[in-house]
């Protein structure tokens, strides 16, 4: 199937997403949109980050025929996935349940820890997503506030992301979890400060990989994959911000696929 798959986070964080589902899925076109002209989502009314979504998924359906989409974003996964399911005509996929079952995989303990913005831990869909599962876990969460522009400023690792790390992850810490879950797809970049804040027995488990296998088992079902040709596939990378922070950072974090950057114009 010769069309893109579409995805969107509020800015870079789902780049994550994006690496895992290239390295899957070398040969399907992508169409990625970062809203940074409206990042971070985490603060913001449900309302509102519904609308955002709402937006940007029809903006990819009706500019660029998208056969997928792919919600690379949790804070707007939590507030506006029943709302895409409804309402766009192709395939949906989220980050919180493929982040869910990959977490409650790999407890050994069943004390499970999830961490993200303060718009997708108060909105209780990990809660819900974990329940789902019908694993035997106890759930800790938190919110993490400041994370995410860290990690748009460019700024991963350091004493004032570390000191953030500290005081955020105290709950977790204290809970005794022996996995955490980065609920929101900008962490994967703070990896290495919540590693080490959360010590070595910790395992981290990030929703990117876990969402790229979804995705590649769900285009597979749905008979969405495309057919390998003689052309390489195709990857495009826009901004609702400034194009050329995004092509710089942007190809900081997510490897040589990033460029070049196109401006999104919202509709
Ligand atoms: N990357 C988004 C997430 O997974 C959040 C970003 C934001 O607060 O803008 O939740």
């Amino acid at each position: 199937m010769e069309r893109p798959i579409g995805m969107f986070d509020s800015g870079f964080g789902g780049l994550t997403v994006a690496r895992a589902l290239i390295d899957l899925l070398p040969d399907e076109d992508l169409v990625y949109v970062g809203d940074t002209g409206r990042y971070p989502y985490g603060p913001r009314p449900q309302s509102e980050v519904r609308e955002f979504a709402r937006q940007l998924a029809w903006g990819l359906v009706k500019e660029h025929d998208v056969k997928a989409l792919i919600v690379a974003c949790n804070t707007a996964s939590a507030a506006a996935l029943d709302l895409l399911e409804a309402e766009i005509p192709v395939l949906v996929i989220d980050v919180i349940a493929p982040g869910a079952r990959a977490l409650v995989r790999a407890t050994r303990t069943g004390k499970v820890g999830v961490i993200g913005t303060v718009g997708t831990i108060g909105s209780g869909a990990y809660d819900r997503a974990v329940a789902a599962t019908g694993a035997d876990v106890q759930l800790t969460s938190a919110a993490c506030p400041g994370f995410v522009e860290f990690v748009e400023r460019g700024q991963t690792s350091g004493e004032e992301v570390t000191i953030l790390a500290e005081r955020l992850l105290a709950p977790i810490r204290q809970a005794g979890v022996d996995t955490l879950l980065l609920g929101c797809t900008h962490y994967p970049y703070l990896a290495d400060v919540i590693g080490a804040v959360m010590g070595p027995d910790v395992t981290l488990v990030n929703s990117a990989d876990a969402t790229a296998r979804a995705a590649h088992a769900e285009l597979t079902a749905a008979g969405l994959l495309r057919t390998p040709g003689s052309e390489p596939a195709v990857h495009r990378f826009m901004s609702s911000g400034d194009i050329s922070w995004f092509a710089d950072l942007g190809g900081r974090l997510l490897g040589p696929e990033l460029r070049d950057a196109e401006q999104w114009h919202h509709e």
